[in-house]
């Protein structure tokens, strides 16, 4: 499902009215009474409802929207940020309507910022996708107001003071407990901080069709956008899922490595080995029995010693992952540096793997190769500060792996997968419970799993996401979020692979 800019949609608004021919005011119409009929179920009790309205369209669908609620029965006032002889259009239109209904229609001053208080429901239609810049004055007053008032805000389209076209809060937003949005999906909708003033985000028809939007490079992920992933043949064996090697750990470290083979082998892949530091192979050994190891070199950690053995293994298999636990010790990069240069297998580069990254290995790792920093990694590897990828998280994941040839999961509360052509997907599936050490490990794992069994990369990191995501949703069904440690992840990866297989 495509995420649209504000342009982009009032592109699909304006091909949706000039090209198609549906009026604008039946676009309107449908906007207020989709909204109405979301509110309705969300609210069922509800028995009054302020109606807050700018000047602009989206103050239009309030208008109209208060009429379809005193239809339904619900006791409605206005208040109308704005001086009635700005409306205009369909806008104009509405109010006209409600002259000849039995709402009162309050028009808000600066002198006198009402209070909500004492309503069910507060509608925010004051600004949609036509928010100029950060509230100030009057509106940021109102805005406040309705934040400390109303019992439950619903807004329409976008909260008042959130761009369409941005993740970042800028100054005083209404905090929404409902967000109704319309055809598709909008920046501040997915992506945090902005996501948590929406509340619940419902995605409502207004009859502008698929075919009216276009142009769009950043996708929300969901499982439309996964391969198929389908039961296995009854003689298949294991052979046909390939043999992942899943290198990792460090002394004092051999979690990580673990937890990304197990996660590894629990999505399906044929064969795992975990190829650890000789000195940490007992660990290895005895945590899972279906996993084979391969010690590298003599010590703790991984040296240029034992990385030519490696090598040599690694041939032959279908993918390897990188990275997890492995210290950034300078004889772990020479490590890390021998192995980039000496395969061609797909890899999966994440954790310290990452830190240890330079510009030189981008062009042998270009088309084969996907990494996995969460914000501080990505940061470090552009040399920026982790406020400054903040700010642009979006483009400078896709011009990373625009640039690059690699794969970029820039792993978050909401993922950015940022692919080789340009296109970005979000994914906003997940949990609070992988807030805690493991879940990266656990992600890594998966994605080399899917890889394994002979989904491309691009595909496989998809899949991985998701499937770390869903699983963190469907563990919350039987345990609390604080408790969920990555091994109960992984036990509901199987759970998550029911559900795509129908
Ligand atoms: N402070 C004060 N005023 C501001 C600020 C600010 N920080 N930022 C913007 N404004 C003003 C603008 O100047 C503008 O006023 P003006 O029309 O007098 O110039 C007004 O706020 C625009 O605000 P919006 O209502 O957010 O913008 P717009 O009129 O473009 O409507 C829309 C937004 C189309 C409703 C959008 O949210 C949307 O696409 N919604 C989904 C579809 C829909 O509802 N369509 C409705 C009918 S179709 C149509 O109208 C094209």
């Amino acid at each position: 499902m495509e995420i649209l800019s504000s342009a982009q949609m009032a592109e699909a608004d304006s091909f949706t009215i000039n090209t198609i021919g549906i009026p604008s005011a039946v676009l309107m119409e449908n906007a207020a009474g989709a909204f109405v009929r979301i509110l309705l179920e969300k609210q069922p009790e509800m028995t009054s409802a302020a109606v807050v309205c700018g000047c602009g369209n989206n103050g239009g669908d309030g208008l109209a929207a208060a009429r379809h609620l005193t239809n339904a029965g619900i006791h409605t006032d206005v208040y109308l940020a704005c001086d009635p002889e700005k409306l205009k259009g369909d806008a104009l239109t509405n109010l006209n309507i409600l002259k000849n209904y039995p709402i009162n229609v309050f028009t808000v001053t600066e002198d006198e910022i009402p209070s909500f208080e004492g309503y069910d429901v507060t509608v925010d239609a004051l600004f949609g996708t036509g928010l100029k810049r950060p509230l100030e004055g009057f509106y940021e007053e109102l805005v406040y107001s309705m934040n400390l008032s109303a019992e439950y805000i619903a807004s329409v389209d976008i909260p008042s003071g959130l761009s369409g076209d941005s993740w970042l809060v800028e100054g005083t937003a209404a905090d929404a407990d409902l967000t109704v949005t319309f055809a598709r999906p909008k920046y501040p909708h997915v992506m945090y901080p902005a996501r948590k003033l929406c509340g619940e985000v419902i995605i409502a028809d207004i009859s502008i069709p698929d075919f009216a939007i276009s142009g769009c490079d950043t996708f929300l992920l969901t499982p439309d956008n996964l391969p198929a992933i389908t039961p296995r043949e009854p003689d298949s064996h294991k052979g046909h899922f390939g043999h992942a090697v899943v290198i990792g750990g460090s002394a004092g470290k051999s979690g990580a490595v673990l937890m990304a083979s197990r996660a590894c082998a629990v999505c399906g892949a044929g064969l795992t080995t975990s190829a650890v530091p000789a000195g940490i192979l007992a660990a290895a050994e005895n945590a899972n029995p279906e996993i084979m190891t391969f010690p590298v070199g003599i010590s703790g950690i991984f040296t240029a010693n034992g990385a030519d053995r490696l090598a040599e293994f690694l041939k032959g298999k279908t993918v390897a992952s990188i990275g997890m636990g492995i210290g950034t010790n300078p004889e772990t990069a020479e490590f890390l540096d021998h192995i980039i240069e000496n395969t061609d297998l797909p890899l999966l580069i994440d954790a310290d793997g990452i830190n240890l990254l330079q510009q030189k290995h981008y062009k042998k790792l270009s088309g084969r190769c996907a990494i996995t920093p969460h914000i501080g990694e990505f940061a470090r590897l552009l040399k920026l500060t982790t406020d400054e990828v903040n700010r642009d998280r979006l483009n400078l994941a896709r011009k990373f792996a625009s640039e690059t040839g690699i794969i970029l999961v820039q792993k978050s509360a909401d993922t950015l997968i940022a692919l080789p052509n340009g296109l970005v997907f979000v994914d906003i599936s997940g949990s609070p419970a992988l807030s805690k050490g493991g879940s990266g490990d656990c992600l890594t794992g998966l994605i080399t799993g899917f890889a394994a069994q002979g989904f491309d990369l691009d595909f496989a990191c998809m899949l991985g996401s998701f499937t770390l995501g869903r699983a963190a949703e469907l563990v919350l069904e039987t345990m609390n979020e604080k408790t969920v440690l990555t091994t109960d992840i992984i036990n509901t990866v199987g759970k998550v692979l029911d559900e795509l297989e129908q």
